[in-house]
């Protein structure tokens, strides 16, 4: 069911063209070449997905939507429930489909409404989402009215959580998410979107400037770059690198301030750098639900000092930039 043919028909009408033959050797057998423990299992999981008939979808508004209450019957209510729950566990969203509501891990339409009205207008707009995760942004941004919207992100389940809502929501629709990590991108240096997210990723990276010369690469003279991190307080000086885990996550190597960032992105050529947004991540933006079960934020603080991690380094706070290039 996972398939990128219409992504090439619809990456061949565009300037992106050039792109179509080495992402076509790049995606042949890759599932085959990277494989994964659950290939089968969530494989099996869109296979039994019941075709509906879907009246009415809805990615322009916080719960990504398809289908109404009365496009199902309770049986199939009950076979698609079991089904997404399989797909287990569910982090970005919320999604709606039919009478079915994924309340997932996160609010991700929070960081949305945070940064919409900081973007150029992203109507018909060729658009890149590195470490989109399941794809909950990528369906605001075509809600937004871009012409495609790629997501690039190495994570098996957020492809299959993808699939999965886009089966309901419409398979034709230009919008795809690649199963590769940003730096496996074919060597694109054509500089071809219009507008490159990257949000959540900068500090898993073990070189910051690396992602961010990958980023630039992707985007057009005149395009945007949004770029979404962890920070920490402090001046253009201050940067902080977890000595083991933070918030007890393995993978974040560099957490700068605000100000570094923007340095940052100044000595790479960046220019008109907004701060779009700097945000403390709240326990209710981010939280356990029936639809995540296992830790959260709340598990990821000090019990006696929220503001800071259960490591004692300074709590999430995360900032969103906008520049262009
Ligand atoms: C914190 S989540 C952010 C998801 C989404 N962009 C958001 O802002 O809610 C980080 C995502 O980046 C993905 N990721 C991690 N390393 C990556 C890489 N090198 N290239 C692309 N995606 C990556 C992870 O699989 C995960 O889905």
């Amino acid at each position: 069911m996972i398939e990128f043919d219409s992504l090439f028909t619809q990456l061949e009408d565009t300037r992106l063209h050039k792109w179509v033959e080495p992402l076509k050797q790049q995606l042949d057998g890759i599932f085959e070449a990277i494989p994964h423990g659950k290939h089968d299992e969530w494989g099996a999981v869109l296979q039994q997905l019941p075709e509906l008939n879907t009246r009415h979808c809805d990615y322009a508004s916080d719960i990504v939507t398809a289908g109404t209450k009365t496009d199902i019957t309770p049986q199939q209510s009950e076979q698609l429930l079991g089904l997404l729950k399989q797909l287990q566990p569910w982090r970005k969203g919320p999604y709606q489909l039919f009478d079915i509501h994924i309340d997932t891990e996160w609010h991700s339409d929070w960081k949305w409404q945070r940064i919409k009205d900081h973007l150029s207008p992203l109507k018909d707009r060729l658009v890149l989402d590195i470490g989109c995760g399941n794809g909950y942004h990528m369906w605001r941004m075509l809600g937004e009215g871009a012409k495609l919207v790629i997501g690039a992100d190495p994570s098996r389940l957020f492809l299959n959580q993808f699939t999965a809502i886009k089966h309901y929501m419409g398979k034709q629709l230009p919008i795809h998410i690649l199963p590769l990590r940003g730096e496996d991108l074919p060597d694109f240096n054509q500089q071809g979107f219009d507008t490159v997210f990257s949000m959540g990723v900068l500090y898993h990276r073990k070189s910051p400037f690396n992602h961010l010369q990958e980023l630039k690469s992707f985007i057009k003279p005149g395009g945007e770059l949004v770029l979404e991190t962890l920070v920490i307080e402090g001046d253009e000086n201050t940067l902080l690198v977890p000595e083991g885990r933070y918030a007890k996550m393995r993978n974040v190597w560099f957490i700068p301030s605000v100000a570094m960032l923007e340095r940052w992105l100044k000595r790479l050529g960046f220019k008109d750098i907004k701060i779009a947004d700097v945000n403390l991540t709240s326990m209710d933006e981010q939280r356990v639900t029936p639809w995540m079960d296992y830790e959260s934020l709340s598990d990821f603080l000090d019990p006696d000092d929220p503001s800071l991690t259960i490591e004692g380094y300074p709590a999430p706070l995360r900032a969103c930039l906008v520049c262009t290039l």
